[in-house]
C-alpha cells in the first residue's frame, strides 16, 4: 500500500461468452491531483501491466460525459454501484487502499467492466418514456403547467438511465421480467406532463403486462443508490395506484 500509487483490483472477462476467461487483475498506477476512477483507468490504458509487471490487454470500460450525465460509465466501486467519474480516489481510498472493481452483474456483460444496458432502453419504448407531436408543424403554445407542477417534473426528469437503482433492486434479477423503477419512474414523469397524458392509458396498460409495477416488492433498494435522489418510492406508489384505478375503471366499463 502506497499513497503515491493507486491501487486498484478489477475483474475481468474477455467477451460474453467467455465465462472462462473471468478472472482478477491487480494494478498499480501514480496517483494524480483529483484523480476519478475514469483517470485511474487511463492511466492503466496508457501501460496496461499488472503490478506484477505482466503485459495484458487494455481494461475495457464506458464512458462519455465524465459529469455523471450520461450513466455510461456506471460500475460496482468497492462494492456500491455508482459512477466511476464522480468516484474520486483520494475520497474511497484515502490511505491508498486498494479500489475493488467490478461491472454491474444486472445487465449482460460484454466485457470487462462494459456492460449492455439495451434493456433498460427497451422499457422505455415499452412504456413510452416520450411525448407524442402530430407533425412539425407549429401548432401554437402548448398547455401551461404550474411553476409546482414542473417542480416535481423537474425531479422525475434527472434519471440518465444509468442502472443504479436496477443493480440494486432484488427483483430485478434472473429470474424475473421486472422492468425496474426507473422506466416507472417515466411513467408517472410523462402521465404528468400536460401533453404527455394523452398516452396515459397506453403506460398504464404496460404497467399491467408481466415485468410491470405489481412485481416491485417495495425494498427501497433502489432510493438508497440513485445518483440524482429521485423520489422513486413515490414514483412506484403513485403508478401502483394509478394502475390499480385504471383496472377497476377498466373491468367496470367491460
Ligand atoms: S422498491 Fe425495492 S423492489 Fe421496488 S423497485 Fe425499488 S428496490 Fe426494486
Ligand atoms: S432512477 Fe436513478 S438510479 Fe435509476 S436509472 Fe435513473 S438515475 Fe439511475
Ligand atoms: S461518464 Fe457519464 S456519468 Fe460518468
Amino acid at each position: 500500500m502506497s499513497k503515491n500509487k493507486v491501487h486498484l483490483k478489477i475483474r475481468r472477462q474477455d467477451g460474453p461468452d467467455k465465462p472462462d476467461t473471468r478472472r482478477w487483475e491487480e494494478f498499480e498506477v501514480p496517483l494524480l491531483p483529483q484523480m476519478n476512477v475514469i483517470s485511474a483507468l487511463q492511466q492503466i490504458q496508457l501501460e496496461p501491466k499488472t503490478k506484477d509487471g505482466k503485459g495484458v490487454a487494455p481494461v475495457a470500460w464506458d464512458c462519455s460525459c465524465l459529469e455523471e450525465i450520461c450513466g455510461a460509465c456506471t460500475m460496482i466501486i468497492n462494492g456500491a454501484v455508482r459512477q466511476a467519474c464522480s468516484a474520486l480516489v483520494e475520497e474511497i481510498a484515502p490511505h491508498g487502499e486498494t479500489i475493488v472493481i467490478e461491472p454491474m452483474s444486472k445487465f449482460p456483460l460484454v466485457r470487462d467492466l462494459v456492460v449492455d444496458r439495451a434493456k433498460m432502453f427497451e422499457d422505455l419504448k415499452r412504456v413510452k418514456a416520450w411525448i407524442e407531436i402530430d407533425g412539425t408543424h407549429d401548432l401554437g403554445a402548448g398547455p401551461r403547467e404550474s411553476a409546482e407542477q414542473q417542480q416535481v417534473r423537474y425531479a422525475l426528469s434527472r434519471c440518465m438511465t444509468c442502472g443504479c437503482c436496477l443493480e440494486a433492486c432484488p427483483n430485478v434479477n434472473d429470474s424475473s421480467h421486472f422492468m425496474g423503477p426507473a422506466a416507472i419512474n417515466q411513467v408517472r414523469y410523462f402521465n404528468l406532463h400536460p401533453t404527455g397524458q394523452h398516452q396515459r392509458t397506453e403506460r398504464l396498460e404496460s404497467m399491467m403486462q408481466r415485468g410491470g409495477v405489481a412485481e416491485c416488492g417495495k425494498a427501497q433498494n433502489c432510493v438508497e443508490v440513485c445518483p440524482k435522489s429521485i423520489p422513486l418510492i413515490d414514483s412506484i406508489g403513485h403508478v401502483a395506484r394509478d394502475t390499480t384505478q385504471h383496472m377497476i375503471l377498466r373491468w367496470l366499463l367491460g
